[in-house]
């Protein structure tokens, strides 16, 4: 993919300057071995080519530059960032640094002498994906065969001492399971679950009718996770990551835009959010270009959205406004065709009759569509592609 670059702007007043990126996501190749149907790349990602991802030199410079500006937590993320056989190399600067280090990964390409490896460079944290507790719905929602391997990876990441968090995308076809996922958790040793309703961007957005749960499904999903929260303490800790289409006030999207969150993307574009690259009518540099203090500070990507000068009267007259800042821009876009309208979540929004629909559609008798999931991988991402131009 061709690097999008975008010249600093002017210096915002220096009164008015955010605080630092907190946490910096390396997304460090969008190459993986599983093919989600919700998987939150961008339906595009195949344009970007493992000969564009930044190299090991580039990733270094980020980390340096980035914990210089004061970011204190860096996830490795991808696609699967084990694809990357540098990944050891870039854990231990950043924890020579003095970041705190979380891997996200399926499993897949954790052996033993990665781990060991990995061990070596100081790796605080792993976050470690499972799609469901049983080996075929697991196998059939990442569309490969990885559920025993996974097993494997959550033992040996418990022996090496590392803490844990199991993630696991709720949805529809996953949700009735919830006691099990809980359950599971608990057996692989795991101090931290998240139960993550999934998010409607890239993947999950084309697999929605498939994938939004009913309100009778979210209602149990919740009720069940409170009485384990209750029955379990702090043995192990639940987070529920509500959908917010069952909202009606929009989720404070990335805790702000360009307020927390730096996202690195393979080819080097810097972008406040994962998605946010789709916005119309911004360039977000690249950090080949320029300093991620002037892409942070002074570029107009980051600028745009920032604090609620940008917002259209509806979000800047409501007392909401700084609590959910608008909400989020991406969603505005997909849904609402307009970056910078209210997020259709809002109940206030004009646009929150096509959050209503599909909540409708999904709670419909026999809601679960006839068409396919439409699986992440890079014929479907090509097609997709070809489909938009
Ligand atoms: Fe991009 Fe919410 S995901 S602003």
């Amino acid at each position: 993919m061709t690097a999008t670059s975008s010249p600093p702007t002017a210096q915002a007043d220096p009164a008015n300057r955010p605080g630092p990126p907190l946490w910096l996501l390396a997304e460090v190749t969008y190459r993986c071995p599983l093919h989600c149907a919700f998987c939150y790349n961008p339906t595009d990602f195949a344009r970007t080519t493992p000969a564009d991802e930044l190299d090991t030199d580039g990733w270094l410079r980020v980390l340096h530059q980035a914990r210089a500006l004061g970011s204190v937590q860096c996830g490795f993320s991808g696609g699967e960032p084990l694809m990357r056989d540098d990944l050891e190399i870039l854990v231990a600067e950043a924890h020579k640094l003095g970041y705190y280090t979380n891997l996200l990964t399926s499993g897949v390409g954790l052996s033993p002498a990665r781990a060991e490896a990995l061990k070596a460079a100081g790796l605080d944290h792993i976050q470690l994906s499972f799609q469901d507790t049983t080996r075929e719905l697991n196998d059939f929602l990442s569309h490969t065969r990885t559920f025993d391997l996974k097993q494997q990876v959550a033992g040996s990441i418990k022996e090496m001492g590392w803490p844990m968090v199991m993630n696991c995308v709720i949805h529809r076809l996953n949700i009735d399971h919830i006691d099990k996922i809980i359950e599971m958790a608990l057996a692989l040793g795991a101090e931290y679950l998240e139960l993550a309703n999934s998010q409607y961007y890239a993947w999950a957005l084309l697999n929605r009718d498939q994938l939004m749960p009913s309100r009778a499904q979210l209602e149990r999903a919740e009720r069940i996770t409170k009485e384990y929260r209750q029955k379990l303490g702090d043995r192990l800790r639940i987070f529920f990551v509500v959908p917010d289409y069952y909202e009606i006030r929009p989720k404070k999207c990335m805790n702000g835009w360009g307020n927390v969150f730096l996202t690195v993307t393979p080819d080097g574009t810097a972008l406040p959010c994962h998605t946010a690259r789709m916005l119309p009518g911004l360039d977000f540099p690249n950090v080949r270009d320029h300093s991620v203090q002037a892409i942070w500070y002074e570029s107009e990507g980051f600028n745009r959205y920032r604090g609620t000068d940008w917002m259209h009267d509806s979000c800047k007259t409501c007392p909401d406004r700084e609590k959910d800042l608008g909400g989020c821009r991406c969603q505005a876009w997909m849904l609402a065709g307009d970056p910078s309208a209210p997020d259709p979540v809002c109940d206030k929004s004009p646009a929150h009759h096509l959050v209503q629909d599909a909540v409708a559609r999904a709670n419909q008798p026999g809601a679960l569509a006839a068409r396919p999931l439409i699986f992440r991988d890079p014929k479907a991402s090509r097609a997709l592609s070809e489909q938009a131009a």
